[in-house]
């Protein structure tokens, strides 16, 4: 349920539906499908049966486990890109949050009745072009998550967990039904589920793959403080199947909804970028009786989902400074979070302030969410595949994974030794070759 928790996030409902409106659709989710299957689940098996067999943050399990197995020293490293990457991302994933978190009162206080495409994007707009709001709501959503963090995973999170994830994909559900009547069904089916080869780039691919980390929450020390939770008798390899499902039929089901109402309006194109969620539901909710009451729970939601999975972004980092710097938990945690914050505001004035400073031909927001999810997370994700899959000792792998049948331990095993790693690199390559120089 955690894991679910960490890995259902705005990853699924703010940002799968932009991302595939920006890359055309169909071939994207396709391509992105496909990496969840064959890169994501191998890849969050691995780490999560590191977490497990090390049991401590990250950094140490990893440490751990590469002297248990008396492999090369500089194996080491692969915990701190997972663990940098993730911090970077809390800073601006606690931004977007606290946009949710507006969107809450936007809502209960009736600014966003009655709205239509346009009026809509004023009103987002209107928010992004004000950065004190955005400071306040981006601090708020960063002290809700040191309260949890501060506490210690266990109780707080898997029980608040447990109950909203449910009622979370419940709303979904209801949102499916009514964006089925309201909006236009058809074409968002036909949008997300048309294969257009021609609309995708070497760039898309990459988005695409990198998408599928960040949704899964691999590749940065997430998944692998959590498996440090795990008990010995779960088996891995279910587990993690059953997260990746859910994951990404809450995404599908997002985009689903998202793109009904987007193809039902006047005033939104589905490459609107990141307000796209932002614009489109409001639109869908003013037309609807009780409408602004359904917002309201939609977003507190929404703020719950980005809540589970921003904490177990500042974890392993609090766990590792706990253990390793002899650091109490409230002041890493104040430490870390507060660090996040500061990095944050610089995503803040890139919507305001800021919009027309470029670092690369990026907005320091775009910057950060390029570098981490389509560079940092892919690499990392390598590493973490060559590392379980030639450099920890077999027998180690067979301790972890003992209730897994044969056959499915060597299609893993093939999967992390050969197909993961060579798919990282090739889409990496040509994604960064075709991002910069074509
Ligand atoms: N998976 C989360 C989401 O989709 C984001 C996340 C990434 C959370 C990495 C934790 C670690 O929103």
């Amino acid at each position: 349920m955690a894991a679910t928790g960490s890995a259902v996030g705005l990853g699924n409902i703010w940002k799968f539906p932009y991302v595939a409106g920006s890359n055309g659709g169909g071939a994207f989710v396709l391509v992105y499908l496909v990496c969840i299957l064959l890169i994501g689940v191998p890849v969050m098996m691995a780490e999560v049966l590191i977490g497990r067999r090390g049991r401590q943050s990250p950094i140490n399990s990893v440490r751990d486990v590469v002297l248990e197995s008396g492999a090369d020293s500089r194996w080491r490293h692969v915990g701190w890109v997972g663990v940098s990457a993730g911090m970077l991302i809390l800073s601006f994933y606690a931004v977007i949050a606290g946009w949710a978190l507006s969107y809450i009162f936007a809502m209960a206080s009736g600014e966003l009745a009655g709205v239509n495409g346009d009026s809509a994007a004023a009103v987002f707009a209107g928010l992004l072009a004000d950065p004190v709001r955005l400071i306040f709501w981006q601090s708020l959503f960063m002290l809700l998550c040191v309260l949890v963090v501060v506490g210690g995973v266990k109780k707080g999170l898997g029980v608040a967990v447990e109950i909203l994830m449910p009622l979370l994909f419940f709303m979904l559900l209801l949102l499916l039904g009514l964006s089925y009547f309201q909006g236009n069904f058809a074409a968002a089916w036909h949008f997300l589920f048309s294969f257009n080869i021609e609309l995708l780039t070497w760039r898309g691919v990459l988005e695409a793959m990198g998408q599928a980390f960040f949704t899964l929450s691999i590749g940065m020390g997430a998944i692998m403080a959590y498996g440090a939770y795990m008990p010995q008798k779960v088996n891995i390899g279910k587990t993690i199947l059953i997260v990746a499902f859910f994951d990404s039929l809450v995404a599908i089901v997002s985009g689903l909804i998202i793109f009904s109402i987007v193809f039902g309006t006047q005033g939104i194109e589905p490459s609107a970028g990141p307000g796209l969620m932002f614009i489109s539901l409001p639109v869908a909710f003013a037309n609807m009786s009780g409408g602004l009451l359904i917002g309201c729970a939609f977003f507190v939601l929404v703020s719950i989902a980005a809540w589970s999975s921003a904490i177990s972004l500042l974890e392993p980092c609090v766990a590792w400074l706990i253990e390793a710097k002899d650091v109490g938990r409230t002041n890493a945690n104040l430490l870390l979070a507060g660090f996040a914050w500061l990095l944050g505001i610089g995503s803040v004035l890139s919507f305001n302030v800021w919009s027309d400073i470029q670092l690369a031909g990026f907005t320091f927001f775009d910057f950060l969410d390029f570098l981490t999810t389509n560079i940092m997370l892919p690499l990392s994700g390598l590493l973490i595949a060559l590392f379980v899959g030639y450099a920890v000792k077999p027998e180690f792998i067979n301790l972890e994974m003992d209730d897994i049948s044969p056959i499915m331990l060597k299609v893993w095993r093939v999967s992390l030794r050969y197909i993961a790693p060579v798919a990282i690199s090739a889409v990496f390559v040509m994604g960064i070759y075709d991002k910069f120089f074509s």
